[in-house]
């Protein structure tokens, strides 16, 4: 074999995705694809904000020369500073410019914090469920994922990831709203895991991290907010992007924002910085940057996704389905009547709805379901999903 072993085997392992991807597209070449009920992809179904057009088409109409040349690796000064005002605003902090380093989405944020971080053979613990990726992101620097179970409905188990904890840990990562289980991580819980990575840090004599993936902050229903994870605890990172509540994912933009207070802050921007450059990113994308500089508070109509969550949840629960409603995101984690939920999610696929089996995010026994769809996608396959469930129960 030609290719690296190890990316063979990471092949080999996500095949179900692969497999899946191949299966519904099997089905929309017979069925035609208004007849599949597609709730696998992330992908959000509103269409960007009026802003992000206008405000757009207004930065290339008064494009000045150099717009398109390379700037700091760490972004354009003036957005930077917009982003520091808008989060010190709205989590109540006192972070400067210096602080915000601009990347290429959410996932460009966590691999160069992931780099900046870890050495050979580093620890670094999720809980269960969680975002596939991580455990390649923390192979691409060298690091390990560890996966600990998450508590009753899914909150986090800070018992568990105490236990967790060796001497090789680096850091924990989390990630409120959560994907898949639209949980929100609330700020009592964050300050005991912020105490306990304290005491830890004593107790292992190393600083470990605390980093928060937070692409879906603004997509929370209810008037639940997301806590800043950033005051709980000092050594503390948030990566988030404009990817969800922009609906601009295909653009690539997001960024990293450093806790004000972190030890050697210094260093560990320089090491941030260092990472953009060296992973290839070298800057987050420049028109993204000046867009998202003039557009901080501007998101999609979250009352959309309201609606799409009432839709799926009401529907769901009167056939009896079992599951924790979101808090934020736009995902549903519903348990599968049956242990083996692969078999239950091809049960669904014989309805031409596809869901992404739990087992993909460190949960079997639960299945996925995006509702960023259109409102038709939920009601007309609301009755293939009761036909399905009555097949096991
Ligand atoms: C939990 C989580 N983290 C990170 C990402 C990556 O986001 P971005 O497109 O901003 O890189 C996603 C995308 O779906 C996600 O669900």
């Amino acid at each position: 074999m030609a290719i690296a072993q190890k990316i063979g085997g990471f092949i080999e392992s996500s095949s179900w995705i692969r497999k899946m991807f191949e299966e519904g597209a099997r089905l929309k070449s017979i069925h035609g694809n208004d007849n599949v009920y597609d709730f696998s992809l992330g992908n959000p179904s509103i269409e960007p904000p009026g802003e992000f057009r206008r405000y757009l088409k207004s930065i290339v109409e008064n494009a000045s020369p150099g717009v398109h040349a390379y700037m700091p690796n760490t972004g354009y000064p003036h957005v930077r500073k917009a982003v520091a005002d808008f989060v010190n605003d709205e989590q109540n902090l006192a972070a400067g410019e210096e602080d915000v380093i601009m990347t290429c989405g959410a996932a460009g944020g966590l691999n160069i914090i992931l780099k900046a971080i870890t050495d050979a053979d580093d620890e670094i613990i999720t809980p269960a469920p969680y975002f596939v990726e991580y455990g390649f992101y923390a192979d691409n620097h060298g690091g390990r994922l560890i996966t600990v179970p998450s508590g009753e409905d899914f909150n986090l188990d800070i018992e568990a990831i105490e236990k967790a904890i060796s001497p090789k840990i680096k850091a924990v990562l989390i990630n409120s709203p959560n994907n898949p289980t639209g949980r929100v991580y609330p700020e009592e819980i964050l300050m005991r895991l912020g105490d306990l990575l304290r005491k830890k840090s004593l107790e292992t004599g190393r600083t470990i991290y605390l980093i928060s993936d937070e692409p879906y902050r603004k997509i929370t229903y209810d008037g639940i907010r997301v806590p800043s994870v950033l005051r709980c605890y000092p050594n503390s990172l948030m990566a988030t992007s404009y990817s969800k509540d922009l609906s601009i994912p295909g653009e690539r933009i997001g960024y990293v924002i450093v806790c004000p207070e972190a030890e050697d802050k210094g260093l560990l921007l320089q090491a941030l910085a260092l990472a953009n450059r060296i992973l290839g990113y070298v800057n987050a994308p420049a028109l993204m940057q000046r867009v998202v500089g003039g557009l901080q508070g501007v998101h999609v109509d979250v009352s959309e996704y309201a609606r799409k969550r009432e839709m799926l949840c009401d529907g769901l629960s009167d056939f009896g389905y079992r599951f924790v409603k979101p808090e934020g995101a736009f995902y549903l984690f519903p348990q599968s009547p049956v242990a083996d939920e692969v078999a239950f999610v091809n049960a669904l696929q014989e309805e031409r709805i596809l869901a992404v089996p739990g087992s993909g995010f460190g949960a079997p026994g639960y299945f996925r379901l995006s509702f960023c769809v259109d409102d038709r996608v939920i009601s007309d396959s609301l009755p293939g999903f009761g036909r399905a469930l009555r097949k096991f129960t």
